[in-house]
């Protein structure tokens, strides 16, 4: 079958594409990216992706969420800017200038401003990173920028209408499939997460444990996406890697400590760590 030429994304590919901050550097050259995450009943899910994006580089970051979780997090993440109601303000066609790419979907239930906010930035140039709460069926758009989405096999179920034993039997197969015909980046979740681009590229994923299977991880892998995605050229190492560093920061965690007692937040603590001997 077509998905036989699948690679796992190594280490050596990770140092071959991974850059060292450049030394001239300031916080405009890693790019601002714009994160539409949160709602009152899951706040926590902006501050995960919040500070995953920051551990992993972003210039700047604004954050649009609602009034009230944005009051909760300025005291939290006092290096982001906040959109206050910033899913309604993109429904409504506005979206703060300057921006390098954007992710949304993290605690995100309002469906309606949703699909709202998807139908305006699909119009932008922003490459876009797609997850949780914006996941759903659908055609995606052809365009210019790139399209991410990261759904864990229930998503990628539901946005397909292919049940979960299948899917996980076929991982390769489906997440190529749909990446192909929807002319989108697949991150398909779980133990050795599949990415798939548009072209055919298929790669595994090999970092991570079943620490990770926990509340919170994607929308901490959902923000480092947004970050990887904003500051580097090429998106395909953009993405493979984010996903590479995400799951290197449970096995390291893993070296000393149990596997149940890791938090997403403490990915994205531990990935400075992590990074270093790649920078
Ligand atoms: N081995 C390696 N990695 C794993 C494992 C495992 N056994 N289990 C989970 N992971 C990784 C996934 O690859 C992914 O990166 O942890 C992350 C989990 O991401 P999600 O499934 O999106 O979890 P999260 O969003 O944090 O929490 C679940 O998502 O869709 C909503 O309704 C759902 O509220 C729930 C939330
Ligand atoms: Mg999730």
């Amino acid at each position: 079958p077509q998905e036989s030429k699948w690679q796992v994304w190594t280490e050596e590919q990770v140092k071959r594409t991974f850059h060292k901050r450049e030394q001239g550097a300031h916080k405009g050259t890693f790019g601002t990216g714009l994160l539409l995450a949160g709602s009152d009943e899951m706040p926590g899910s902006a501050l995960l992706a919040g500070i995953g994006a920051l551990r992993s580089g972003i210039g700047k970051l604004t954050i649009g969420t609602s009034r009230f979780v944005a009051g909760i997090l300025a005291g939290r993440i006092p290096e982001a800017m906040y959109a206050h109601d910033g899913l309604e303000k993109v429904v409504d066609g506005q979206v703060p200038k300057g921006m390098k790419a954007c992710a949304i979907g993290p605690g995100l239930q309002d469906q309606e401003a949703v699909e709202g906010a998807l139908k305006v930035l699909f119009q932008s140039d922003l490459p876009l990173i797609i997850d949780a709460g914006a996941l759903g069926e659908r055609q995606y758009p052809s365009r210019k920028a790139e399209i991410v989405l990261t759904p864990h096999p229930g998503e990628f179920s539901k946005m397909t209408g292919v049940p979960v034993p299948d899917i996980q039997k076929k991982r390769l197969h489906y997440a190529q499939k749909y990446a192909q015909d929807q002319e989108v980046i697949t991150v398909l979740k779980g133990r050795n997460t599949v990415i798939a681009f548009p072209d055919g590229d298929l790669f595994v994923n090999e970092t991570g444990n079943a620490g990770l299977a926990k509340g919170g991880t994607g929308d901490t892998l959902t923000g480092m996406l947004l970050a990887f995605v904003s500051s580097e050229k090429d998106i395909k190492s953009a993405v493979a890697n984010a996903v590479y560093f995400h799951g290197c920061s449970a096995d390291l965690w893993e070296k000393t400590k149990a596997q149940r007692g890791l938090l997403a937040s403490d990915v994205s603590e531990l990935l400075p760590v992590v990074m270093k001997k790649f920078e």
